[in-house]
């Protein structure tokens, strides 16, 4: 509760009395940061309150301080919108919600379409639990580049039937993820109060020819030299990219409002008879803890982090529990593919972008993830293998949070064990894996073992003749207390 009091208040503090200051740097402000997660609405057919109050419960308890709802068009998503806000200011926490319009399928074609539009963002804009940035109610979207609303263009229809709409006026800070050229934001004056990255989680640029360009044992190997493509991994190149044009459309005014993406993996496997959607980007080496880490770098120039996705099975980006609806089809590679423990390093890095100070770690905790199947196994799935599964290694990625220095051991159970000497703080480690491996790590200080990860071959076994393809991951941790 009084965080965001503070918050506001401190927003409009900063607007009377320190203009002078923003000018010299725009964005090295004292207003809080805040950190997000994208929840898709659609995903929550069967959600009673209960459901949103435990999803709540558990998101706050890793660091995020609000759910960006992204809705589409069906009935069921304006009834779970109602409840989901319903349950916030039940929980009485000061959870905040507000829309991501989806607008890959919301219609908005016609007047009519953004009228819809902007009843349905009015029902909330006051109310309690409704994310309110520089004083105003925040919405977003999911693209939103093609929406014309009957009008000559993109940006008069945004601006004219959404933003300066007169019922709308004054009453939204509206930060979309427009798929454009960031070039073009000054086209969107009087529409974008700031911009949402979405695509900045992962390194989308780096596909399989891009690499073979590149490196030149990478790819198809899963096992070859990939220093080449570490500078892609976490990078903050876009995030710089949009805040300098941000600080071109905000033309010397009030700064906008920057929110980047972090993500921890991406896959999705949906046929041509389906949603026609079958590709990875890469999310190796550590691309969870290392974007960020880029992010806590930058802190200073991003408002908002917002995590995609708390529950986007269908593109294996989830770090909440398994549960709602699953899109069709998608059980295939989400079912026994926990992502919960990334929920543990998503409070301490989330608490360090907040503050600005890593969080104490407490307990010793030993993180490790990775893919079902070799990069490059053959399966009898009429779905081929998903666009740029090259990519990929055949890897175990550990992170160590260790209160104290220490060794790790971490094995597949197949090959020899490899040890690690581990320092205070945060360390990426990581072994390759083959198929029968499973995944084991020990961490031992002064002849002690502290920490002790062994999953069950049965929850997860590297298989080298997979049924399907599956390039989703497992996600385990074990913690000293
Ligand atoms: C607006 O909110 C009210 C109260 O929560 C609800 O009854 C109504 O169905 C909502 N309408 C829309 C379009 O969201
Ligand atoms: C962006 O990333 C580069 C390369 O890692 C780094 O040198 C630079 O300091 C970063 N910029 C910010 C603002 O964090
Ligand atoms: C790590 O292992 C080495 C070699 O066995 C040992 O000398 C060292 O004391 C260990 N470090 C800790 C912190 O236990
Ligand atoms: C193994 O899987 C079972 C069934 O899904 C689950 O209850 C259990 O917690 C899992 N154990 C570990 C260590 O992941």
């Amino acid at each position: 509760m009084r965080f965001f009091t503070v918050f506001i208040l401190a927003l409009s503090t900063r607007a009377a009395v320190i203009p002078s200051r923003r000018s010299l740097n725009a964005r090295q402000d004292t207003a809080a940061k805040l950190v997000v997660a994208h929840h898709i609405v659609g995903n929550t057919f069967p959600y009673t309150l209960q459901d949103w109050t435990n999803d709540m419960t558990l998101a706050a308890a890793s660091g995020i301080d609000g759910f960006a709802l992204n809705v589409g068009p069906d009935d069921f998503q304006t009834t779970q919108t109602i409840n989901a806000f319903q349950a916030a200011e039940a929980l009485g926490t000061n959870f905040k919600l507000f829309f991501s319009l989806d607008m890959s399928v919301l219609p908005c074609a016609t007047v009519d379409d953004a009228a819809a539009l902007r009843a349905r963002v009015l029902n909330f804009t006051t109310h309690p639990n409704q994310l309110q940035v520089n004083g105003r109610a925040l919405v977003s979207t999911f693209a939103g580049e093609s929406c014309t609303f009957g009008q000559d263009t993109v940006a008069d229809g945004w601006r004219s039937q959404f933003t300066q709409s007169p019922d709308l006026k004054g009453q939204i800070t509206f930060v979309p993820s427009f798929f454009i050229d960031p070039a073009t934001f000054t086209d969107f004056s009087g529409v974008m109060d700031g911009a949402f990255n979405f695509n900045s989680g992962w390194p989308i640029q780096v596909t399989t020819s891009f690499a073979d360009g590149i490196t030149s044992d990478l790819v198809g190997s899963g096992q070859g030299d990939v220093n080449d493509l570490n500078q892609f991994i976490g990078s903050n190149a876009t995030d710089l990219q949009q805040i300098q044009d941000l600080a071109t459309l905000a033309a010397g005014g009030a700064p906008l409002t920057y929110m980047a993406a972090v993500a921890p993996w991406f896959f999705t496997h949906f046929g041509a008879d389906s949603f026609n959607k079958n590709f990875i980007f890469l999310a190796d080496q550590h691309l969870y803890p290392k974007r960020w880490e880029t992010l806590i770098a930058a802190r200073d120039q991003i408002d908002i982090v917002e995590i995609v996705t708390w529950n986007d099975y269908g593109e294996s980006h989830y770090i909440g529990p398994i549960e709602g609806a699953l899109p069709t089809g998608s059980e295939v590679w989400v079912d026994n593919f926990p992502h919960q423990a990334w929920l543990d390093l998503t409070l301490y890095y989330a608490t360090a972008f907040k503050t600005g100070t890593p969080p104490a770690i407490e307990n010793d905790q030993i993180f490790m993830w990775a893919r079902p199947h070799p990069v490059d196994a053959q399966a009898p799935d009429p779905v081929p293998a998903p666009t740029n599964f090259q990519l990929t290694q055949d890897q175990i990625w550990a992170v160590v949070l260790a209160t104290a220095e220490g060794n790790v051991t971490l094995t597949d159970g197949i090959s020899p064990p490899q040890s690690f000497d581990v320092v205070p703080g945060v360390n990426k480690l990581s072994i390759p894996i083959v198929p029968g491996g499973t995944l084991t790590g020990t961490l031992e200080r002064n002849g002690q073992t502290v920490v002790q990860l062994a999953t069950p071959g049965a929850n997860f076994t590297f298989n080298g003749a997979p049924e399907t393809f599956n390039y989703n991951v497992f996600v385990t941790s074990a913690s000293s207390a």
